[in-house]
């Protein structure tokens, strides 16, 4: 029996939109262990990033239970719910969201900043970081000095860093064209293979085919 990361059941979120109620997700059971590659895919407004925001504990469920790394999430604050990711989350998302005019090796160093790791160390494992990624002759390099794809890989670098539990991906490839996507997807591939867990958001069968498991979100629920 392979270690569990995620499991949720029952999970509901109701946006209030004026006087009205948006049920986006209306009953959502989901299961993720050790060492999976899992894709959730599903129609634009299907609830994707609704999703990962709870998975990733950027947003709080309306209702029903979540357990990551077997803590019960809905008994966590807000200061431990941050504590948590920090230490076991890596976020990819669409647009890079790198701090302009900072060099590469500055933004994958500042993870590691909120856990105290010493400078020396911290830029020693940005280092390797953007290596294992393909970016060693671009570790100063700034944003606005690189394409879109390299980018992206800096962003992964940052989400690498820090060594986590899981990789949480929201169309990681959705600004890239299909080859550039592809690349990016084969370096997520590659850190699965070396024993990381992935979950990607997509509505790309392209970057879907690169997943092991394939979970379909629609009308608020799980397929
Ligand atoms: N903060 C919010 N307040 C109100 N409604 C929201 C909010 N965030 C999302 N929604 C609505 O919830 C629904 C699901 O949005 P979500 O962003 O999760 O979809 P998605 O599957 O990620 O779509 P896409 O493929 O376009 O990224 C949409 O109808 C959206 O308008
Ligand atoms: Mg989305």
């Amino acid at each position: 029996m392979q270690e569990q990361v995620i499991k949720m059941t029952g999970i509901k979120k109701i946006y209030h939109v004026g006087d009205e109620d948006l049920e986006v997700l209306k009953w959502v059971d989901f299961e993720l262990h050790k060492w999976e590659f899992a894709s959730i895919m599903g129609e634009s407004g299907s609830g994707k990033s609704t999703l990962m925001n709870i998975i990733g504990m950027l947003d709080n469920p309306s209702g029903g239970n979540y357990f990551f790394d077997w803590i019960d999430i809905s008994k966590a604050t807000d200061d431990e719910q941050a504590l948590l990711r920090r230490r076991n989350i890596g976020f990819i998302f669409q647009w890079y969201n790198l701090l302009p005019k900072t060099p590469a090796i500055k933004q994958v160093m500042l993870p590691l900043v909120y856990q105290w790791v010493p400078a020396k160390i911290r830029k020693q494992k940005a280092i390797e970081a953007l290596i294992k990624v393909g970016l060693g002759d671009k570790i100063y390099s700034l944003p606005n000095e690189m394409s879109g794809w390299q980018q992206q890989r800096v962003a992964i670098a940052r989400a690498i860093v820090t060594d986590p539990l899981l990789i949480l991906g929201d169309e990681p490839t959705g600004a890239l064209d299909s080859k550039t996507g592809n690349d990016v997807m084969e370096i997520i591939t590659k850190l699965n293979e070396e024993w990381k867990t992935i979950l990607i958001i997509t509505h790309s069968a392209e970057v879907d085919k690169f997943a092991k498991k394939h979970i379909f979100i629609k009308d608020g629920m799980i397929m």
